[in-house]
């Protein structure tokens, strides 16, 4: 690249950085993921008044405007909570579509002249990985790309290699300044307050350490199954599903380094820090499930050793963190739906008065509370006590998945990076899994209902156990 040119494009991504976007156009408009989370989002947004452009809606469905905008009310009457008349009367006014093939040319000429004026658009690429290269060049030749952002969804490639040629297409056109790779999990109040509850309370940060942590685990449960799903999850399983990103994420704000508060990258420079510093999992310290019945699902397949649970434990190589065992799970089926996290600490050594107990545990969702784990006297003559939790406890709202996508839509239109996944940071989520995507060994079948394969157990041996979010 020239001198003169890599000015002109570190110029432009300064701009990119710090100007909102101007028209939020998202591809694959007619689909499920524009039904089940776009549209709540967005009305979500114009109730906070966070959503003043043009959104424009691209697929090839042969709609009109007027079809789009009836699929808009329907989604938010489903999954939104209800249509707000006033908030949609306004959604419906911002919306305009182009219904065409991504393959056509025609299409994104279209686009261009339906983005009017709009100077600085926002991609949201809510469509097939397979469809990005074609999307993207697209963009690029129409002149939709200049001084533009883009939103990709999960998952980000399937391994270390296709999470890494997904980032070089990306790349081919867009800065990674630009780049907003979605995890929900970053926009859900319970999960962003991990930060600052540890680095809020000057109580914390001296025992959040291999010196006073004994385990740490994290249990993502669904009592659910893969509700019609099948041919997307078994494509997928539990490890690329939820692990790979949504835990890991989890952990990296439970073990990072507290960041600098002296430039923007800060944060997710510690976060890919963290990343970098989880020891590769060994399939020994892997136990898959899948829970019966599932093979039996439209769109599995008949002998499916594709995982619905996956229980790993891993280690991460940093001072703070040194022997300390982290014990992720997840499964779906399981007695409940929760996510919990569980922060078993050292016991003192008067073992006559602290048998147990000591641990915060915090919950994230399907409600979010605090507890931290400690024994008081028990009432009486005998000098003997008991366990007791001291809570701090929120409801969440009924629409906190739309919360989290209403944040991160904001946050992307603004041109704030903090809740995005970067580019290091996603690949070395892959780098720590990588040595279990391809587990040789067959599934272990459990009943629907439990907390999976038997064989779990021996990850959580000799550090008490699996943590039950139900009890
Ligand atoms: C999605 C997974 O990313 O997260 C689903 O694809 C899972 O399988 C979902 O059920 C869980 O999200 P939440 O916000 O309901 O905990």
């Amino acid at each position: 690249m020239s001198e003169q040119k890599a000015k002109h494009r570190a110029m432009a991504e300064t701009d990119e950085q710090t100007n909102p976007s101007d028209a939020l156009v998202f591809f694959g408009a007619t689909g499920d993921l524009a039904y089940k989370k776009i549209f709540p989002a967005l009305q979500s947004m114009i109730r906070k008044g966070r959503l003043n452009i043009p959104v424009i809606g691209v697929a090839k469905s042969g709609w009109s405007v007027e079809q789009l905008r009836e699929r808009a009310h329907a989604s938010l009457e489903e999954h939104g909570g209800g249509a707000d008349e006033e908030a949609f009367s306004h959604l419906a006014k911002l919306l305009r579509y182009i219904d065409g093939d991504y393959l056509d040319p025609s299409t994104f000429v279209r686009l261009r002249e339906a983005m009017g004026e709009a100077e600085r658009p926002i991609h949201y690429l809510a469509i097939p990985p397979s469809l990005f290269p074609t999307v993207i060049e697209a963009l690029e030749n129409s002149g939709c790309s200049r001084h533009a952002r883009i939103i990709v969804e999960k998952p980000f490639g399937r391994d270390l290699k296709t999470a890494r040629e997904l980032n070089r297409t990306l790349h081919s056109v867009f800065p990674e300044q630009t780049i907003f790779r979605i995890d929900h999990y970053l926009g859900k109040d319970p999960v962003e307050n991990l930060l600052v509850f540890r680095f809020a309370n000057t109580f914390l940060e001296p025992i959040w350490n291999r010196t006073y942590v004994e385990s740490i685990q994290i249990t993502m449960a669904e009592d659910f199954g893969v509700a019609g799903r099948g041919k997307f999850y078994d494509e997928t399983g539990a490890i690329r599903d939820v692990l790979q990103n949504h835990l890991l994420q989890v952990v990296s704000l439970l073990g990072l380094e507290p960041p600098s508060a002296m430039y923007t990258e800060a944060l997710r420079d510690e976060k890919a820090k963290l990343m970098r510093s989880i020891r590769p999992v060994e399939l020994d310290n892997l136990v898959r499930g899948q829970f019966r019945g599932y093979r039996k699902e439209v769109g599995v397949a008949a002998g499916s050793q594709v995982e619905t649970y996956a229980a790993v434990r891993l280690e991460i190589d940093s001072w703070r963190w040194a022997g300390v065992p982290w014990l992720i799970r997840a499964g779906k089926s399981l007695p409940v739906t929760a996510t919990e996290v569980l922060v078993r600490l050292k016991q003192p050594p008067l073992s006559r008065m602290t048998d147990g107990n000591n641990s915060i545990r915090l919950r994230l969702g399907p409600d979010f509370s605090i507890n931290m784990g400690a024994r008081i006297k028990k009432q009486g003559a005998e000098m003997a006590s008991v366990p007791v939790e001291l809570s701090f406890m929120e409801a969440l709202g009924p629409n906190n998945e739309a919360e989290a996508y209403d944040q991160l839509l904001t946050n992307a239109i603004k041109g704030d990076p903090s809740l995005f996944v970067r580019e290091d940071t996603v690949e070395a989520q892959w780098a720590a899994v990588q040595h279990i995507l391809h587990d040789p060994r067959p599934v272990n079948l459990y009943k629907p209902g439990t907390w999976g394969p038997s064989k779990a157990k021996k990850l959580a041996a000799g550090i008490g156990g699996w943590h039950d979010p139900s009890a």
